[in-house]
């Protein structure tokens, strides 16, 4: 009888060794080698995910990884044909529907709203003829039946074809994504998913990372899209953080603020669509409920107030209007805060020091905190001119005219740089009823909207003339 051989094997780089060292000498990463059974001849070799699939592989996704170089020409090309998750903002992030074959990461906080808007979404797949396995290592499967009559209504057509699991371990989810056969399978979430044969408890590093990769490698093989959920800390980083972000396809980030009921989805990677592209959700209690542009209360007409400024962000293909608020209160010199909310808080330091040299402001003492209304995020520079014209105007209790909005991006000179699409920013705010707008000098000076009037700025100081 053949016998089973023992190798040890790189985490980071794959690389197979005959005994364990403490450096690999491949890629250099120190502690990485892992003891490995490599299969006697006649045995079905691979990770457990290959074999429990059998390895049948689903052409232009597993296959092709192996074997000789081909010029790119003869490649074949690929259709990728795709699921529709039947909200139309999750297809729009994923580019189009789920990808047969592929894995993708979605993070958020806890209580964001990953586990709705996974059983919503499986809820329409199922609807559509596809089948679904929940694997959940968080909840009962009477929990989630509970939130599934709640969200969806008892006798969800095509229920039948969703299958629950409540599991934490990884062999017996893959085991089950064999013999359900789904087109979409969800793993919610991968912190509590463990191997046993492993000597890690669950929920770390070398746990997450490879129960991650078996279940890549269960996507490749089984060919359904395997959806991968993953808490974030405070910090905004997936636990078991990067290591996650290489192996899967696509890394979908699901952002909002608990305490306000809207939610944003980004991609931070899609190996089949764009990065570009967000999600606009409202969390209601029937459920998610998906937003267009109009749907976010941003009125651009409403009085001045001082300290609030409107502008409008660029995200993908669609321009969301948003309000910039910011308010100033007497600190203590030398260790004033700044604290930016939905805003890059190193911008924030630098705009600060902007109105102080070049808007001739005195905030050295003042405790500065910015926010974009409603728990939006802009990390625009496009937003630099309404960040520091709310800014000025908290502090001098000045506010701009009602129906007056401010986009552009500010120099570390104080001049007003142009910024992109700046068009499509000033339609969207115009049919919200702004009535005048403070743009970059120099860029499209031809430019005409209907209903609006223009102020094109060349500095710090013009655009601060306009705050009463
Ligand atoms: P959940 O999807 O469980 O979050 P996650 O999986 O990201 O941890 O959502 C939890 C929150 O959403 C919870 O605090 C209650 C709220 N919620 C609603 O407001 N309406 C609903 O219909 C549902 C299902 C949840
Ligand atoms: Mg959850």
């Amino acid at each position: 009888m053949a016998k089973s051989r023992t190798t040890f094997l790189c985490r980071e780089c794959g690389g197979v060794h005959p005994k364990w060292i403490g450096r690999c000498p491949d890629c250099g990463a120190w502690d990485s080698l892992e003891s490995f059974r490599e299969p006697a001849t006649g045995e079905t070799a691979g990770t457990i995910a290959g074999v429990a699939m059998g390895g049948g592989e689903v052409p232009g996704l597993g296959s092709g990884m192996a074997g000789g170089a081909v010029p790119l020409t003869e490649i074949e090309q690929l259709e990728i044909p795709r699921i529709p998750s039947g909200l139309g903002e999750l297809d729009r992030v994923l580019g189009g529907g789920f990808v047969p074959g592929s894995a993708i990461l979605l993070g958020g906080e806890p209580g964001i709203g990953k586990s709705t808007v996974l059983l919503q979404a499986t809820a329409s797949v199922v609807r559509g003829g596809g089948r679904v396995l929940y694997a959940s290592s968080e909840e009962s499967p009477q929990q989630i039946r509970l939130r599934a009559d709640r969200l969806l209504g008892e006798g969800l057509p095509g229920g039948a074809n969703l299958f629950l699991q409540a599991d934490t371990s990884l062999v017996r989810i893959v085991d089950e994504i064999r013999k359900v056969k789904p087109t979409v399978v969800v793993v919610d979430s991968i912190q509590m998913v463990h191997r046993v044969d492993l000597d890690a408890p669950p929920g770390s590093t070398t746990q997450i990372r490879r129960c991650c990769h078996d279940l890549v490698q269960a996507a490749k093989f089984s060919g359904a899209a395997i959806v991968i959920v993953g808490h974030v800390t405070k910090e905004g980083q997936l636990a078991g953080p990067k290591l996650l972000e290489h192996v899967v396809d696509a890394v979908l980030a699901f952002e909002g603020d608990r305490d306000h009921g809207h939610r944003v989805l980004r991609a931070a990677k899609n190996r089949f669509g764009s990065t570009q592209e967000i999600g606009l959700f409202e969390m209601t209690d029937g459920g998610l409920r998906e937003l267009d542009e109009s749907g976010l209360a941003i009125d651009s007409s409403g009085s001045g107030l001082p300290g609030s400024v409107l502008t409008a962000t660029i995200a993908g293909s669609r321009c969301l209007p948003v309000e910039i608020q910011a308010l100033t209160a007497t600190g203590f010199l030398g260790s004033a805060k700044r604290r930016a909310t939905g805003l890059d808080s190193s911008r924030l330091a630098m705009l600060i020091a902007v109105l102080e040299k070049h808007g001739g402001q005195r905030l050295a003492d003042q405790d500065i905190f910015a926010a974009v209304a409603g728990g939006a995020r802009v990390v625009e520079p496009a937003a630099d001119l309404a960040i520091a014209l709310a800014i000025a105007g908290a502090h001098h209790g000045r506010a701009l005219p009602a129906g007056t909005v401010a986009i552009g991006e500010i120099g570390l000179t104080g001049e007003i740089r142009g910024v992109h699409h700046l068009e499509q920013r000033m339609r969207e705010l115009a049919r919200r009823g702004a009535r005048h707008a403070l743009v970059p000098d120099g860029i499209a000076t031809s430019l005409v909207i209907p209903g609006i009037e223009v102020s094109r700025i060349s500095s710090l100081g013009a655009a601060m003339s306009h705050l009463s």
